[in-house]
């Protein structure tokens, strides 16, 4: 897969410009680091910056016939429609990355005139945002997308990954990120796609997040609602389904399939679940503020496992939400700690953590 890597004005001044927001890595230094995650994942990356609107969309244009765009216009995200016709003329899948949270600048900096002719726009994650620009193009080529709304919301939706010869069964995914709004559901796909590949078709849900209606109830009730919506659609509602959330995505699945009881939901996975919401709004952890404010709108303080069988998986080293949020479930659920790993190892599907998931789900769909 070949994608060309664009960033825009002022980028070529990363390392030195507003290190409080851009860091101190400089462009070279990314580039070089955008080449490493490239690499395993099958992508040949090219690198261009330009300082000009011009420039900008003549790249776009020498891009047409490549497999992906990742671009960071700069400024121009906020300005320049000609960059976003570029995109749609040459119809390339382009991924618009920011390196800041650009929902939490300037309010002039939360409109992006490019957004519509992007497949996704990942801001607010630090350089990392490239490498998850990356693997969604890798991800989208791998398996194709239908995109179903469930609710009047932008975050009422959810991708589906259909199998071409009948599904085993329907795994419905639910991302984590401490509800907040950077973090949405591409991180889940990399396991969609695996999943895909052994037989289940995958409806990998978006939710409102704080700041949008989410929180609570919002985030709660926009992950029951897709347990609802499945029914209604003809070719899900047959299917037999397991909901598998990581972390903040667990503590809403097991929440939601346990509302739904065994009638709905087989088996629920928790990857690296946040199932104690009272201990992480007690903790100084990263998600506490979120915990706190989660709580102040009368989401539950605990999640349990309800009836259906429930798996627990964590990684021993995970520093951000700790192996106890499963280990407290281990009477009522099974509970599996791996040695060596840590909390976003959990979306990896070469992880040690994989394939007693997979076996779960074989012994519940079989
Ligand atoms: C940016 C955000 C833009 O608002 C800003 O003008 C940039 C960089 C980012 O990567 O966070 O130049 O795109």
């Amino acid at each position: 897969m070949r994608v060309l890597i664009l960033n825009g004005p002022n980028l070529n001044l990363l390392g030195s410009r507003e290190p409080e927001v851009y860091g101190t890595t400089t462009l070279a230094d990314l580039e070089a680091q955008i080449s490493a995650w490239a690499e395993p994942i099958g992508v040949v990356v090219t690198f261009h910056q330009a300082n000009h609107e011009g420039d900008m969309v003549e790249a776009i244009q020498q891009g047409a016939g490549l497999d992906g765009i990742v671009i960071n216009p700069g400024a121009l995200t906020h300005t320049s429609r000609s960059i976003g016709d570029a995109i749609l003329s040459v119809g390339v899948p382009t991924v618009e990355v920011h390196i800041s949270n650009v929902k939490q600048r300037e309010s002039w900096r939360a409109e992006s005139l490019v957004a519509e002719a992007a497949v996704r726009t990942i801001y607010g994650r630090g350089f990392s945002g490239y490498r998850d620009a990356l693997r969604h193009l890798v991800n989208r080529e791998a398996v194709p997308i239908r995109t179903l709304r469930y609710g009047p919301h932008a975050d009422n939706v959810a991708d589906l990954r259909l199998v071409s010869d009948g599904a085993n069964g329907l795994v419905i995914l639910v991302h984590g990120g401490f509800w907040l709004r950077e973090w949405e559901r591409d991180t889940m796909e990399t396991l969609a796609v695996d999943l895909t590949g052994k037989g289940y078709a995958t409806l990998n849900v978006e939710y409102r997040r704080l700041g949008e209606g989410g929180g609570w109830p919002g985030s709660g009730h926009d992950v029951l609602t897709v347990l609802d919506f499945v029914d209604q659609v003809p070719e899900l509602s047959m299917m037999s389904r397991a909901m598998i959330g990581h972390s903040a995505g667990g503590y809403l699945a097991l929440w939601a399939s346990n509302r739904q009881r065994a009638r709905s939901v087989g088996l629920t996975v928790g990857l690296a679940a946040v199932t104690d919401l009272e201990s992480l709004a007690r903790s100084d952890r990263a998600g506490s503020a979120q915990a706190r404010e989660l709580l102040d709108s009368g989401a539950p303080e605990q999640v349990d496992a309800g009836p259906a069988k429930t798996l627990l998986v964590h990684g021993e080293d995970d520093d951000l939400v700790p192996r106890s949020h499963s280990i407290r479930l281990g009477a009522a659920a099974e509970v599996e700690v791996v040695p060596g790993l840590g909390h976003f190892e959990m979306l990896d599907p070469l992880g040690e953590h994989w394939p007693p998931v997979v076996n779960a789900l074989s012994a519940v769909f079989s």
